[in-house]
């Protein structure tokens, strides 16, 4: 069961779809040259940021997807990240860059890095559209960060509360009214 909230915006999708621009040039610089770049989606959360971010990107990509879950549908991290589906294709000698809509204890993150680091790509980095530093548990760290957010419940643009309101076109704070 879930509580009763509402939803207040935070960040506008106009504000957003700039930042996602910025965010791909800079990348683009970082990784101009490469042959290929292999863009890992973290579902489901970065669905929506990843489709806008790989079409402003002007590289040779790759995109792949693996799914991991820690949250269900609590507002509270479980701790314990699993592997629900895993990458379709070899990351060995290839620059990984991990996409994630947000990182908040960052113990999804240190997982999916710990376990793609096993398989020896040439390097991996990590693109968060959002960053809640003051609920960090781990060491984690993105090497670029849309926003950083306070320690908000936030949804939309990708992101859940109970699986729902990933379709908003906005990052909302949500406000629980019992
Ligand atoms: C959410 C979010 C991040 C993770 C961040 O995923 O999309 O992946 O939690 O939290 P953390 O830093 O405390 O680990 P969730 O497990 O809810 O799955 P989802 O992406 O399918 O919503
Ligand atoms: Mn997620
Ligand atoms: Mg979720």
């Amino acid at each position: 069961t879930t509580r009763n909230y509402v939803i207040d915006e935070m960040i506008s999708a106009k504000a957003i779809a700039a930042r996602v621009e910025a965010l791909a040039k800079e990348i683009s610089n970082h990784y101009a040259g490469t042959d290929k770049l292999v863009v890992v989606g973290l579902l489901r959360g970065s669905f929506i940021f990843i489709a806008d971010l790989v079409r402003e990107l002007d590289l040779p990509v790759e995109v792949d997807f693996l799914e991991v879950s820690s949250y269900g549908n609590s507002t509270e991290s479980s701790r314990e990240v699993r592997i629900l589906k895993d990458l379709r294709g070899e990351i060995e000698g290839r620059d990984v860059l991990v996409v994630e809509d947000i990182v908040d204890t960052g113990y999804t993150l240190k997982h999916v890095l710990e376990i793609l680091a096993t398989r020896h790509p040439k390097r991996i980095e990590v693109c968060a559209l959002l960053d809640k530093p003051s609920r960090r548990e781990t060491s984690v760290k993105a090497r670029w960060i849309g926003f950083e957010i306070p320690d908000k419940f936030v949804v939309g643009y990708g992101v859940d509360y109970a699986q729902r309101n990933r379709n908003l076109d906005h990052i909302g704070a949500v406000r629980f009214t019992d």
